[in-house]
Order: structure tokens, then C-alpha cells, then sequence
């Protein structure tokens, strides 16, 4: 087990401690699955060029294939059959490739996968990344198939984000925690990714810094319930709003336990970093939704009015059988509370159909939340059993055409509710994060929500907060202008850094038309 709490590049091996390896080796990553895995994959793009990799998009131009893959729903392991077998082939043309496998199938099964693949070279879980260079040491010197997927429970260790220059956007992912204590009964994160450890605030508000320095301008705060972040050192201040409870369905004994520090860990970032123009997080849990995190929204302007916060069933009945531990009444007034605090926030939201057990009745009540709070952005999914997870014990009794109409009726009301949303917006002016240019020389960026704007700009809007007008509504996205008169100076395609607080929300130079 590696115990290094943090680790950085110094850390790595040297390059000359790969004499088998022959001038530049490249690598090609595949990424499935979501912006977790995402971010892992960054990590592992930065210690192997630590190593001397070199990135190419083409498997049949790399020396080593690393699959990243997901387990989270079903077909994962055809997924990676076809995959592996894909570039098996090109294996066989050249059997010095290396083909190595990552993430939850790798942490989940992989002695089985690699029984199943002989073209695996390698298995590596995801908290065995720092790893990846004596791995790959020790398949050059010809070991057999490597299965390093050892949680570092005891010395939990978050690869800092290298910030290099070229590969940093706009925005950024940060990780806080990783793992799940919450038992979901069709959920195998827990098994995949092991119990929630928790990144020391210090190291967060480094790498927020480190990031915004390099150019970023929006950071999202990632864990599989990063509202129930907690700083193992204990540094943070008590946020305002702790142990304080409003709701009327939350018992208040539960409200009052929850430990949560996440509030204080917004508070912190936006205080020490206020020319971070933008914060995000994903994914919370409705139950961390504390008091203290809507006073955080209420106060802090670089906070985005959007919150994905999975429901999965509006049904009490499944929830329970779910093991979600709130009620439909807990998570609307949640919602209704953050509503009230910041007019205008959205939500976007997650939601299984077809659990096991699940009726009609059910089902009508998913629709009926759904009405209630119109979710701007929807995620649907029908229920699949997954590996170890307790509602094997349930019978997958709902049938799959009832599951894949559940799904079509649900997205058809999302759908509409999001039409209505973007429609809304239509003439209205809104600041825009210049992310990257689309195919046609446009721009793509986000709105404070969430919402997807395209748009043209004279000059280089890549992390630029420009405000726009609204002009036209599509089913997913936004067109829109830059207002007239507001103009991109020269050279200003990154504002400078370090405005002072006050000048968090100001905007890029305006010269006139
Ligand atoms: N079946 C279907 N959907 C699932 N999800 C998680 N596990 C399952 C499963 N066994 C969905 C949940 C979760 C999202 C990431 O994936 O909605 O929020
Ligand atoms: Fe899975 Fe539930 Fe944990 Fe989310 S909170 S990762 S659904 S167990």
C-alpha cells in the first residue's frame, strides 16, 4: 500500500528508471462513465507524461491502451470485452502494446476480467494511480498480469491536479472525497470505490489556487456525496447555520447530528480564492442538504444557482426499500428552502425507474414530484441489478419493456419542463463562461445555471464571463449574442489575476463599440 498522503511529480519515479523503454512511448486513454472517472483520468494523463508519455488519440499510434472504465450500470463488462477485444487486435500486430484496465470494473472484478482477457497486461484500481509507473516498470520487465486494487484506507491519497500549461481550461474538477458511506440498496459504488475519506481542506484550497493562477475560472468540487465533506485536520471554521434547523419534515434530532463541513469548506475557498468567479460541486446528497449549505448559497455570489442533487424515486415507499433515508417531503422542502434563499436557482436531478417492487403508483408519484419541482436537466435510468449490491435480495420484478416506458413517459415530461425553462429565457441577459469554441467557429459556454450557450464573439472568449442576450431556445441549449457594446479588449483572453475581493464578480475590460 502506498502511504504517501499526497503525492507530486517529485515524487515519481525518474524517466531514466525506464531503460526498456525506447525514446517517447504514447498512450492512448478511453474514458466511460462519469466525471469522476473523468477527473481519475486526467490524474493518470499527468503521471504517466511524468513519466514521459506522450498523448495520441489513436490506440493504433500508442504503446500503451488504458480502459477507464465504469461499473455503475449495466453492460460495463460487454463494454469492455468489445474494447479489449478491439484493440486485442492490435495487439496481435504489435505484442509489445500494452493494454492496462482502470477503474471500478478493474477495482470490482479484476481477477476475473483478467482470467477472462489474457490481453490485460495490467489492472490498476482507482486508488492505485500513483502506481501506475513501477506497474508499468515491472510489465516491461515481462511480470504477468499485474491487479493492483487496494483501497488506501489508511493513508488516503488525492493526486494534486499539476495545472499544466496548455491542458487548463476554463473550468476544473477538484476533488474533496471519494468513496460512499450511504448503503443505496442498487448502488456498488460502496464496493467499487470503498468508504468516504475526505481530502484536508488545505490541500483543496492549494489546488483551488494552484488552478485559478493557471487560468481557470470555474471549479467544480467533486465526491459521490460531497456535501458530507468533513476535514480530517479540522481547520475549518464553524459555518454559520450549523446545527441550526428550519425544516418542518426533517426531524430535527437528524438534522442537529449531521456532521457535515461542507458549508464551511465553500466559505473558505470563496474567502481565499475570491477570484474564483464560479463554484460548483456534484454530486450531493439531499440529506447533507443542511441549513448552513443554504446560507452558504444565500451568501456567497460565486456559487452557481444550480444544484444536481439525485432524487431517484419520488415514491416514500421505494425510497425506503432504496435505503435513500429521506422522504419526498424532506427533499421538496429542501429544494423549496434553497429556492427561497436564491431566487431563480435550478436543479437537475437523477432518477432510477423500475426498482424492484416498483407500481405503477410508484412510478405515478416520480411523475408527480417531477411536477412539482420541473427539474431544468434530467438523468434517467432503468433499474439494472449490479454485483454485491443488497437489492439482489429484491426480484428484479418490474418487466423491461414496462422499465424502458417508465423511462420514455418520465423523459417526456423532463424534456418538456426543460423546453419550457430555456424558452423562458428567451430576451433576457445572461453571463456566460466562454468554455471552448464549437465546430463552426462559435462559442460554448455556461450560463450561472447550467444552461449550454452558444454564441459568436470578435475575440477569444475562452474564460471570459461575458454577459449575453438570450435569442433563441432549442430543446438542450441556448443561442444568444454578446450584448452590443460590450467588447473583448486585445489581449485580454485571460483576465489578469489577483483583482482583491471585491472585483470576484467584475467583469473583463469594456471598451466601447
Ligand atoms: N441501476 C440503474 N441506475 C443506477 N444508478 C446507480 N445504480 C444504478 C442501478 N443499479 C444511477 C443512479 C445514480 C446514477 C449515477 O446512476 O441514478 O444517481
Ligand atoms: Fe451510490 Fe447512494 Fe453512495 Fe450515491 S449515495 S454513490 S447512489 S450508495
Amino acid at each position: 500500500m502506498l502511504r504517501a498522503a499526497a503525492l507530486d511529480r517529485a515524487s515519481l519515479p525518474a524517466r531514466r528508471d525506464f531503460p526498456q523503454i525506447v525514446a517517447m512511448p504514447a498512450y492512448t486513454l478511453v474514458t466511460f462513465g462519469c466525471q469522476m472517472n473523468q477527473h481519475d483520468s486526467d490524474r493518470i494523463g499527468e503521471v504517466l507524461r511524468g513519466i514521459g508519455y506522450t498523448e495520441v488519440a489513436e490506440p493504433a499510434n500508442a504503446d500503451l491502451v488504458l480502459l477507464n472504465t465504469c461499473s455503475i450500470r449495466e453492460k460495463a463488462e460487454q463494454k469492455l470485452r468489445s474494447e479489449v477485444g478491439r484493440i486485442g487486435l492490435l495487439k496481435r500486430a504489435k505484442p509489445s502494446l500494452v493494454i492496462g484496465v482502470a477503474g471500478c470494473m478493474a477495482q470490482q472484478e479484476g481477477e476475473r476480467l483478467a482470467k477472462r482477457m489474457p490481453q490485460i497486461d495490467f489492472m490498476l484500481g482507482p486508488d492505485n494511480i500513483a502506481e501506475l509507473p513501477s506497474i508499468l516498470q515491472q510489465v516491461e520487465l515481462g511480470a504477468p498480469p499485474r491487479i493492483r486494487t487496494v483501497f488506501d484506507l489508511d493513508a488516503p491519497q488525492f493526486l494534486n491536479a499539476q495545472a499544466e500549461p496548455g491542458r487548463v481550461g476554463a473550468t476544473a474538477f477538484v476533488t474533496i472525497m471519494k468513496g460512499c458511506d450511504e448503503r443505496c440498496t442498487y448502488c456498488v459504488v460502496p464496493y467499487t470505490r470503498g468508504p468516504e475519506r475526505y481530502r484536508p481542506a488545505r490541500e483543496i484550497l492549494a489546488e483551488v489556487r494552484r488552478l485559478v493562477d493557471a487560468g481557470v475560472r470555474e471549479v467544480t468540487l467533486l465526491g459521490q456525496t460531497v456535501n458530507s465533506y468533513r476535514d480530517p485536520a479540522g481547520s475549518l471554521p464553524v459555518a454559520p447555520g450549523t446545527g441550526e434547523s428550519h425544516f418542518k419534515h426533517t426531524l430535527r434530532a437528524v438534522a442537529l447530528e449531521d456532521e457535515s463541513e461542507f458549508p464551511a469548506l465553500l466559505r473558505a475557498i470563496c474567502t481565499e480564492v475570491p477570484e474564483l468567479q464560479r463554484l460548483r460541486y456534484t454530486s450531493p446528497h439531499p440529506r447533507h442538504l443542511t441549513w448552513s449549505l443554504i446560507l452558504a448559497h444565500r451568501d456567497l455570489p460565486a456559487l452557481a444557482r444550480h444544484v444536481h442533487m439525485p432524487v431517484q424515486s419520488g415514491s416514500d415507499r421505494v425510497l425506503k426499500r432504496m435505503l435513500r433515508r429521506y422522504t419526498v417531503d424532506e427533499y421538496v422542502e429542501r429544494v423549496t428552502a434553497l429556492r427561497s434563499a436564491v431566487p431563480g436557482v435550478t436543479f437537475s436531478t437523477d432518477v432510477i425507474v423500475g426498482f424492484p417492487g416498483e407500481t405503477h403508483e410508484d412510478f405515478a408519484a416520480t411523475l408527480a414530484l417531477a411536477e412539482r419541482v420541473k427539474f431544468t436537466g434530467f438523468f434517467g435510468f432503468t433499474y439494472s441489478e449490479r454485483p454485491n449490491t443488497p437489492a439482489l435480495k429484491l426480484a428484479d420484478d418490474v418487466p423491461e419493456e414496462e422499465k424502458s416506458a417508465r423511462l420514455s413517459q418520465i423523459f417526456e415530461l423532463t424534456d418538456r419542463h426543460r423546453r419550457e425553462h430555456l424558452q423562458s429565457l428567451v430576451g433576457t441577459t445572461e453571463i456566460v463562461l466562454g468554455e471552448r469554441r464549437g465546430k463552426n467557429g462559435d462559442f460554448m459556454g455556461r450560463s450561472e445555471r447550467n444552461e449550454i450557450v452558444h454564441f459568436a464573439c470578435a475575440g477569444d472568449a475562452i474564460g471570459q464571463m461575458l454577459p449575453v442576450r438570450i435569442r433563441e431556445a432549442y430543446d438542450n441549449s441556448l443561442r444568444a449574442e454578446v450584448e452590443p457594446g460590450f467588447v473583448l479588449a486585445p489581449g485580454a483572453d485571460r483576465p489578469s489575476p489577483a483583482p482583491g475581493p471585491s472585483a470576484r464578480r467584475a467583469l473583463p475590460v469594456v471598451v466601447g463599440p
